[in-house]
């Protein structure tokens, strides 16, 4: 073989390789969030920091893509009552969708807004429709659209991105939804600002048992942090109007 046909299947089977890893990673996420209990760690989570900082770490993904992205936001935080490693994973599950689907659409809109007791984050892709008869079966594991499936460039995956964001959704009491035309295709999530202890254990649609974890079990890994409310007072050193700016700035990335 000539060194460029050894590099050539060098690179394929490394390709495979991956997107095996990746297949592995979500069947065993999706297991342990499908079987038994799961527990869930609820803290104060701030979501708009914690979309902006998911946005930022996929700014190289975005740009990859030829894409750009726009977070809009009335405030500069809103907290709420959360598992911030499970919200993590279902914001950039829709965030990874909407760069996979979207990449034809320029851009990527996402918005956050927020009465008394609810948030609502709604990503917005352009491009690709899905068919108004798919969007029901979208959410169910390993469902992927007749395109997905058939269009030979079109991007891999396994189907079960959406079905984790419902799960994780549903384990907060929270509510997402799909609509899909030529105004673009929007998720929207729904999530409560204080989760509802009086429903602590509970079952979601498709038999998961969610038990919180008391607060007297909080000696997790550091690695829980990462999404926390952190800044949420900001930095008492600095002037409020400094602080608000720079947060500001930080929202929209064009
Ligand atoms: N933002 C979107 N725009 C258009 N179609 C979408 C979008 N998000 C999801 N879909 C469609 O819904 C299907 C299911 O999405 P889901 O995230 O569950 O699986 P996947 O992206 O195919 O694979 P995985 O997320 O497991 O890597 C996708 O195959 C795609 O056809
Ligand atoms: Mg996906």
């Amino acid at each position: 073989l000539s060194r460029e046909m050894q590099r050539k299947y060098l690179d394929i089977a490394y390709q495979k390789s991956q997107r095996l890893q990746k297949l592995i990673e979500e069947l065993f996420g999706f297991t342990k969030l499908s079987y038994g209990h799961v527990n869930m760690n609820v803290t104060k989570v701030d979501v708009v920091e914690l979309l902006a900082q998911l946005l930022e770490e996929s700014y190289p993904n975005f740009q990859k893509n030829g894409l750009s992205y726009e977070f809009i936001s009335a405030k500069d935080h809103q907290v709420i009552e959360a598992d911030g490693d499970l919200l993590a994973r279902l914001f950039d599950n829709l965030i990874n969708n909407a760069i996979k689907y979207g990449k034809e659409g320029k851009r990527v809109n996402v918005r956050l807004r927020s009465d008394a007791e609810t948030v609502t984050v709604k990503i917005v892709n352009y491009g690709y429709i899905i068919p108004e008869k798919e969007l029901p079966l979208i959410f169910d594991k390993f469902y992927r659209t007749d395109h997905s499936r058939t269009n030979a460039n079109g991007p891999g995956g396994t189907g079960l991105g959406l079905a984790i964001v419902k799960n994780i959704t549903e384990m907060h009491h929270g509510t997402v939804s799909v609509s899909s035309d030529l105004s673009g295709t929007v998720f929207t999530v729904k999530l409560r600002i204080h989760f509802e202890e009086d429903r602590e254990n509970f079952e979601t649609s498709n038999g998961l048992k969610v038990v919180k974890q008391n607060s007297t079990s909080s000696g997790m890994p550091n690695a829980k942090k990462k999404h926390s409310s952190k800044g949420v007072h900001g930095n008492p050193a600095k002037p409020k109007g400094a602080a608000g700016k720079r947060s500001k700035e930080a929202l929209v990335h064009e």
